[in-house]
């Protein structure tokens, strides 16, 4: 086999075959397969795409590429769930807890932020010493003893899709359903999960930015996730305006906190509900009203902020900013950036958000750029609110001052007015059992 072929084959928009893609990966791994030939298939799958079973027979081959976790020991007790990115989406932060609180089991890999997304394991590491890099044994043991643990992703899981990720980053191939279905669920597959939520993002703060290539992306995931097995629903949400009010690491913590104390914003709270009554629908194999009344009650009840307190004391973390949850808005600066005129806001682009927020300090620009934890942004007014000039629209937070100018005029550019009120833009799109 020569991957010359394997690449002139796709060219040609014809299926590989299991043993090509194989061979492919596995050169790739080994470096028999050089960078830029791997770069001209990955723009040729791009181009051309991928039937469904060469995009199982990817997945597969970057799934065995590494090891994987064994939660068998939690039967169908085990749940995971996955975003597709996005700004301001902290829902781990409110998910997790809650399903741990009804009795499932959450044993969790997250990434960090980067670019104009943020990554939960940023936003827990604002909890003082928390520790995100657990020994496997000590990470399969906190599950089994309080239900959730949430780590960093494992150099081990799925390492071929790490190697190809990096290279699709730089070689514009990122966007490409195949590609990113069986990259998000190689990984997912490797950690073990019995039922896995996706929450696939769509619209300008995100990989895909329309509905339909939602509902495509979708349905490849849940095809793949039948032919290894395990129980995927998606559920499609809008990633035009940001996720709730806070944008950042320490300031989602807080915002996380509000919701489980039965605070907190609508849309954040209605897509955190969602995402967590997929979880108990599957794991505890109830309806989905039943599952909607177990959730409501772990709220209402306060088990699921006990919860949160219990997993972060399991990480070494410090629940002093759970019990006092204005100390994670303790930046050395804080700045507001008002309305330029008076209307309703008609747009607030997420990812103009995100890059705010990341100019303050909370993001990073290369993944090994250190961040400010307590940086970033809370909007005191949304999209369809109405303003006056000179009114406050967001709170910013950074440890450095002369971050503020070019924070602003970026937020200056996310935004838009408008004097009559902008149509509501529904958050959940579409849910796919
Ligand atoms: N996230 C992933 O893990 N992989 C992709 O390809 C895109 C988003």
């Amino acid at each position: 086999m020569r991957i010359y072929d394997i690449i002139d084959k796709k060219r040609h928009s014809l299926p590989l075959t299991k043993e090509e893609i194989d061979f492919f990966v596995s050169g790739y791994m080994n470096d028999s397969v050089a960078d830029y030939q791997a770069s001209a298939l990955l723009m040729a799958i791009c181009i051309n795409g991928m039937n469904e079973e060469e995009t199982l027979n990817l997945t597969n081959a970057m799934l065995r590429s590494g090891s994987e976790i064994d939660l068998s020991c939690f039967g169908d007790l085990s749940v995971d769930k996955h975003s597709t990115g996005g700004v301001g989406d902290k829902t781990t932060l409110i998910v997790a807890p809650i399903v741990a609180a009804l009795g499932l089991k959450v044993a969790k890999m997250s990434g960090r932020g980067l670019g104009f997304t943020g990554g939960t394991i940023d936003k827990l590491e604002s909890l003082g010493k928390l520790s995100t890099t657990l020994s496997q044994a000590k990470f399969l043991n906190q599950v089994d003893r309080i239900g959730v643990c949430v780590i960093g992703q494992s150099e081990g899981l799925a390492p071929a899709d790490k190697k190809l990720y990096a290279l699709r980053d730089v070689t514009a191939t990122v966007e490409s359903i195949p590609l990113i279905a069986s990259s998000i669920m190689s990984k997912k597959l490797a950690s073990g999960a019995k039922s896995i939520v996706l929450d696939i993002k769509v619209g300008n703060g995100a990989f895909m930015k329309d509905l339909e290539s939602g509902i495509s992306l979708a349905n490849a995931m849940i095809k793949i996730g039948r032919g290894f097995g395990r129980n995927v629903r998606c559920v499609i949400s809008n990633m035009n305006i940001p996720l709730g009010y806070a944008v950042g690491n320490s300031v989602e913590v807080y915002e996380a906190i509000q919701i489980l104390s039965g605070r907190g914003e609508k849309r954040l709270r209605e897509i955190a509900l969602a995402l967590a009554s997929n979880m108990v629908s599957m794991g505890l194999g109830v309806d989905t009203q039943k599952a909607n009344q177990l959730v409501d009650e772990a709220i209402t009840s306060g088990r699921a902020l006990i919860k949160l307190k219990e997993w972060v004391i399991a990480q070494g973390g410090d629940v002093k900013y759970i019990n006092t949850p204005e100390l994670l808005l303790r930046a050395k600066h804080k700045d507001e950036y008002v309305a330029k005129e008076s209307g309703y806001i008609s747009k607030i682009d997420a990812k103009g958000v995100g890059i705010a927020s990341m100019l303050l300090g909370a993001g990073r620009v290369k993944k090994t750029d250190k961040i400010d934890h307590l940086a970033g942004i809370i909007l005191e007014k949304s999209y369809g609110d109405y303003v006056e000039k000179g009114q406050v629209i967001a709170t910013l937070y950074s440890k450095d001052k002369s971050f503020f100018p070019g924070c602003k005029s970026i937020l200056t550019n996310s935004l838009s007015y408008s004097q009559e009120k902008p149509r509501e833009e529904a958050l959940i799109l579409d849910t796919i059992l």
